[in-house]
């Protein structure tokens, strides 16, 4: 009897706990069904999206010419400033499943593509700020 009652409790706390860890490991397709395009506010998006938490991962998914690049500070990004911008993944990458970034740092995403008008119009940037994780 002890017995089962304890083995009981162990089952249900290991549910506990994958669930726990599955709410960790979010997967955030950027944009949603309108995935990473021109002409569609990610900044409204990711407002709307908002928190997003440490090691949640984001998916950008699209076409070519466009891309995905991790732009170095806030005046860049305002500027849509490519200079000193970190390429994540190129115009040719963002078929099949997308690209996976994983948010695994306390600090801001800027997201950025770099083709022709995409930043500079203000749709195709946003940026992100993963927050750490309450534990239990
Ligand atoms: C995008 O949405 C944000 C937040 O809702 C808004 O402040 C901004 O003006 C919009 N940008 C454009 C280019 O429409
Ligand atoms: C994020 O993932 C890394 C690698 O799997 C892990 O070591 C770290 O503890 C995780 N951080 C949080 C806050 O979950």
């Amino acid at each position: 009897m002890m017995k089962m009652g304890f083995g009981y409790a162990f089952q249900a706390f290991v549910l506990v706990l994958s669930v726990a860890m599955a709410a960790e490991a979010r997967s955030i397709v950027v944009g949603g069904s309108e995935n990473w395009r021109p002409g569609f506010n990610y900044t409204d998006w990711a407002l709307k999206n908002s928190p997003f938490y440490i090691n949640d991962t984001l998916v950008f998914n699209y076409e070519a010419p466009h891309n995905v690049y991790l732009l170095p500070n806030l005046w860049s990004f305002i500027k849509c400033d490519f200079k000193d911008a970190k390429l994540i993944a190129s115009a040719e990458d963002g078929g099949g499943d997308g690209v996976k970034v994983d948010l695994t740092a306390t600090r801001l995403y800027y997201f950025a593509s770099s083709d022709s008008d995409d930043c500079s119009a203000g749709m195709m940037k946003f940026f992100a700020v993963p927050l750490p994780r309450l534990q239990g």
